[in-house]
């Protein structure tokens, strides 16, 4: 009788085991606990063993029951735990994709590549000068003496007496000439500082600078070249107005302004009712700036030209705050 339900015990385990789903695993637990299943019919024969048998088997085929319970149970929560890798390994490829979040390039680099792009296709190669400058390139050379009243306008952070944050990308014009020989025709990009916070000033911000010299060059040119710059930048129709104005670097110096690209020339609360916005300062290199890198302003003539580029984007994207720039505002950033 023990040597019975040893052998059913085995018996049992192996069947389970071979058992591949849960409905069959049924079956198998019908036969052997069942009302009428094997165990069951075992247990009916203890009744005609001898009395003093009927204790210990009686034991012995409820723990051999237990056994097979047991079995069955580890087997089913196995074969439910393969059920649920076998689904989670699937790939359902008509599902949606997750939505993931895309990088977007910032509205200031958009305008400066757009802008290396515009120039680049006038022959124009870009040129670099450090951030922390000394006074002589930032303003010396440029024709801006320690008593120059145009220094007032700067704000400059200064580091120490000689050494400053640039306050413009003016300063890579000397730099560029000292390095090399006309002809020359670059564009500057760069950031910037000058103590002044408000809606249309922040501490930092880009500009880009232009020089051309050469043998010979003249204002008609300058003209040419930012008329193509603006209508590729805005759009064709953008009209261009020179007006006369100073920079101690050049001579005659202009400033130009755009019609109004809100308004359209109209009249409107982005330009002051005026049709007009100031974008860009110009005009033809300063002899004093050439003396300053040992040209000959006998045989060398250039032009230069410096923008504002939060301005610029501004002005392309109806940007109402410049310190949207600088927020790092996903909401802001995002639509770019
Ligand atoms: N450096 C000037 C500024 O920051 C801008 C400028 C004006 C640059 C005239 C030029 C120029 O090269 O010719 O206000």
């Amino acid at each position: 009788m023990l040597e019975q339900l040893k052998n059913l015990q085995i018996a049992a385990k192996n069947e389970f085991l071979k058992i591949k789903d849960a409905g069959s695993l049924e079956q198998i637990r019908v036969k052997y606990l069942g009302r009428k299943g094997l165990i069951s019919q075992l247990m009916k024969t203890i009744a005609s063993l001898p009395p003093e048998e009927k204790p210990l088997i009686g034991k012995k085929a409820n723990e051999c029951k237990r056994v097979i319970e047991y079995f069955l149970e580890e087997r089913l929560s196995q074969l439910k735990q393969k059920s649920t890798k076998n689904k989670k390994e699937k790939i359902d490829l008509t599902l949606p994709a997750f939505p993931f979040l895309t990088g977007h390039k910032h509205p200031i680099t958009l305008v400066l590549e757009e802008t290396y792009q515009i120039f680049a296709g006038l022959g124009f190669e870009i040129a670099e000068g450090p951030e922390i400058e000394k006074d002589f390139y930032n303003f010396e050379a440029l024709n801006i003496p320690k008593d120059h009243p145009a220094r007032d306008m700067h704000d400059t952070f200064y580091i120490s007496k000689e050494i400053l944050l640039r306050t413009h990308t003016s300063p890579v014009q000397i730099r560029t000439m000292e390095k090399t020989h006309p002809p020359i025709r670059i564009i500057a990009p760069g950031k910037v500082y000058r103590r002044d916070a408000d809606v249309t000033h922040t501490p930092m911000f880009h500009q880009v600078e232009g020089l051309l010299v050469d043998t010979s060059a003249s204002f008609s040119e300058l003209k040419g070249i930012l008329t193509a710059f603006v209508h590729q930048m805005f759009d064709p129709q953008t009209r261009l107005r020179f007006r006369p104005s100073y920079f101690p670097f050049t001579e005659p110096s202009a400033e130009i302004d755009i019609s109004c690209v809100m308004c359209r020339g109209e009249g409107c609360r982005v330009c002051s009712n005026t049709g007009w916005l100031e974008i860009l300062g110009a005009g033809m290199v300063h002899p004093e700036v050439f003396r300053a890198v040992d040209y000959d302003s006998e045989k060398y003539i250039g032009f230069a030209f410096g923008m504002g580029m939060e301005r610029i984007a501004m002005l392309k994207y109806g940007i109402g705050d410049i310190r949207l720039f600088f927020e790092n505002d996903l909401r802001f950033l995002t639509q770019f």
